[in-house]
């Protein structure tokens, strides 16, 4: 949703700054900004439209010197994106500056007041009040007792303005008047502390702190931690003392890098097979024949003993929950339904002490699913939470949870994640069953086939060249679909959701008999079809449907399982899957649909890993 960097240390704050924003570019990239303190106390600030680079470039034309320092890069939610709505912003005396990621929702009466008391704005954003509303409380006369030192001030004057705020945010503040400190504060919008060797790195996430230091305080919502050249204060907003905990960042420096690849997204396709592997690592036990779920060890009796099970999420990760109530209620025979996180919240939802609610996230930080697994563990149920991002709200939030061990996920398509959450919903489904009603026999072969999946995802991938190839032809045609049946119901969504984003081709996916009842009005040669039909339960049905399409003209790309001959009679095009059991099929059948939208994306010329007024993690509803 947006990406904040600060840096309080003995090295010179700009580079670092711009460092840090170029790794969280892939959160918000419509602007960005930076703000440094020098050591005679003057704030200097520079903002630029457009990439990170764009600010490089300024900032080589006149650098900002000092060692204390904010940058912000943007997904702007109020207020184009131009320069004056870039972060920093100031307050009107030009002494405090202010990053946030988040909306705060009560500004425009803030703004109307604070104008009342003398403050001047000069953007269209909802951030400006909040270091208006800083200055406000400390230029206050007698708000403080005399002598209070100007750190002082600003650590409370910064508690007062928050606790006026409704929305949320991630902010950090620095003051030209107390230069050696930084404060970070957060309610919604994810923070992260790095502590460094007598310097701090604050960011959204950990990708721009990693190069400094692994050791990392994830701050809670609504705390604040008070950063100066002598150390760290956490605490609640209101100035309650939190024991923070200094933690291990999961990952390192290379599993960021973009290595030999274009694009953070072919990265993360190609990397699959040895992210599920990784996934998969000590958690399936072929020779036990066991699943061991160390997150959720504790709780398997409620497991066991569900009732109903809720799967909220947005997007792809919605995509993986439809999966899994397919695999839900067939191996662990349990009641599911699957929701829109944003639906969710604002439904009645049934839940009571035997509903389990899974909530899927690649980020841990998407609000809308946050506001869901608040309402739902308000409401009595055991949430579970299957997160990739390590320490993310959500995964704090949860009772318990698997975490999907696929590494960051960078690129704004999600890929490497969502095979990583199916495996895991996979795994949970069959922990359940197989504490219920699943013989040790049957989940031997369940596990069996899991267990060959990385390597197939290999095999699969050696299809890329031809996959370009084929898909270089129809990379003029503004509308698909895409159509499935059972399992591959979702997957359909998934391929359709992964052209949309990246190659901005309309594209649609439905069940594919769905189509009968009146998209098959839309066929026509100007619009590819790609149906998904690996060898399955509904093949004959799926193939009849395949007839229909090409009965009107329609041109297919299918999906098909290895050795499949016939299906060439209907499809112009067939990208070949590895056979395996009929509920694993997702993970195989979604690759050439995520190399599909990538090379459509590459050919049409797009930012593959930053698309348009995409960001990677949605962190305002
Ligand atoms: C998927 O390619 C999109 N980037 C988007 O739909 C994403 O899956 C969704 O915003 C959910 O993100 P999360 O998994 O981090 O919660
Ligand atoms: N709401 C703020 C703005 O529009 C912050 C957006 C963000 O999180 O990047 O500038």
């Amino acid at each position: 949703m947006c990406g904040i960097v600060a840096y309080l240390g003995d090295k010179q704050a700009e580079g670092i700054l711009v460092e840090g924003l170029k790794r969280l570019e892939y959160r918000g990239y419509d602007s960005s900004g930076a703000a440094v303190c020098n050591a005679d106390g003057q704030l200097n600030l520079v903002r630029s439209v457009g990439r990170i680079s764009n600010l490089a470039e300024k900032l080589d034309k006149g650098h900002l010197s000092g060692t204390a320092g904010i940058a912000h890069t943007r997904w702007a939610t109020h207020g184009a994106p131009v320069e004056k709505n870039a972060h920093p912003h100031l307050d009107h005396t030009g002494k405090i500056a202010v990053v946030h990621n988040g909306i705060i929702e009560n500004f425009g009466s803030l703004k109307k007041w604070l104008i009342s008391k003398g403050a001047t704005f000069h953007s269209d954003t909802d951030t400006e009040v909040i270091p208006n509303l800083i200055s406000h409380f400390y230029h206050k006369e007698g708000q403080f007792e005399s002598g209070t030192t100007n750190a002082k001030k600003l650590e409370m004057a910064t508690r007062l303005a928050l606790t006026e705020l409704v929305g949320t945010y991630g902010i950090t503040v620095i003051c030209s008047e107390s230069p050696d400190m930084i404060i970070a504060a957060r309610k919604g919008s994810p923070l992260v502390l790095g502590v460094g060797d007598g310097e701090y790195i604050i960011s959204s996430d950990a990708a721009a702190i990693v190069n400094h230091t692994s050791r990392a305080i994830y701050l809670g919502d609504n705390e604040m931690a008070v950063v100066t050249r002598d150390g760290y204060i956490t605490s609640t907003i209101d100035n309650i003392p939190v024991a923070s905990k200094v933690e291990k960042i999961e990952y390192t420096l290379d599993e960021i890098e973009l290595a030999n690849y274009k694009h953070y997204m072919e990265k993360e396709i190609f990397e699959q097979p040895d992210k599920i592997r990784a996934c998969l690592s000590g958690r399936i036990d072929l020779n036990e024949g066991s699943i061991k779920l160390g997150g959720v060890m504790d709780h398997a009796r409620e497991l066991v003993q569900a009732r109903k099970l809720n799967i909220t999420a947005c997007g792809t990760a919605w995509h993986a929950g439809l999966v899994a109530e397919y695999i839900m209620e067939e191996l662990a025979m349990l009641p599911t339904e699957v929701d829109y996180a944003s639906e969710f919240r604002y439904r009645n939802p049934i839940i009571d002490q035997n509903t389990l609610q899974v909530v899927i996230s690649q980020s841990g930080e998407t609000i809308d699913t946050l506001a869901a697994l608040r309402e739902a563990k308000n409401r009595g149920a055991l949430c579970i939470g299957v997160v990739n991002a390590v320490g993310s709200t959500i995964a704090r939030e949860t009772d318990c949870g698997v975490y999907l061990h696929v590494g960051p996920e960078i690129g704004v398509a999600s890929t490497k994640a969502f095979t990583g959450q199916v495996t895991v919903l996979t795994m949970l489904a069959l922990f359940i069953a197989r504490r219920r009603h699943m013989s040790q026999q049957k989940l031997h072969t369940y596990l069996d086939a899991l267990n060959r999946i990385p390597d197939q995802m290999a095999k699969i991938l050696e299809q890329n060249d031809y996959i370009r190839q084929t898909v270089e032809p129809y990379c003029d045609k503004e509308n698909w679909l895409f159509l499935g049946r059972g399992y591959q119901f979702p997957v359909a969504l998934e391929g359709a959701l992964k052209l949309k984003e990246i190659s901005y081709i309309h594209a649609e996916g439905m069940p594919a008999a769905e189509m009968k009842h009146g998209p098959i009005a839309l066929i026509t040669k100007e619009m590819p079809v790609v149906f998904i039909v690996p060898k399955c339960s509904q093949y004959d049905k799926i193939v009849s449907n395949m007839e229909e399409v090409r009965a009107r003209g329609g041109r297919i790309l299918a999906v098909a399982t290895e050795g499949d001959e016939d299906i060439k009679k209907y499809a112009e095009h067939v990208f070949y899957v590895p056979d395996t059991l009929e509920e694993l099929q997702p993970l195989l059948t979604v690759l050439p649909l995520q190399m599909l939208a990538y090379h459509a994306a590459v050919i049409r010329g797009h930012d593959v890993d930053k698309p348009r007024n995409l960001a990677k993690s949605v962190t305002v509803e």
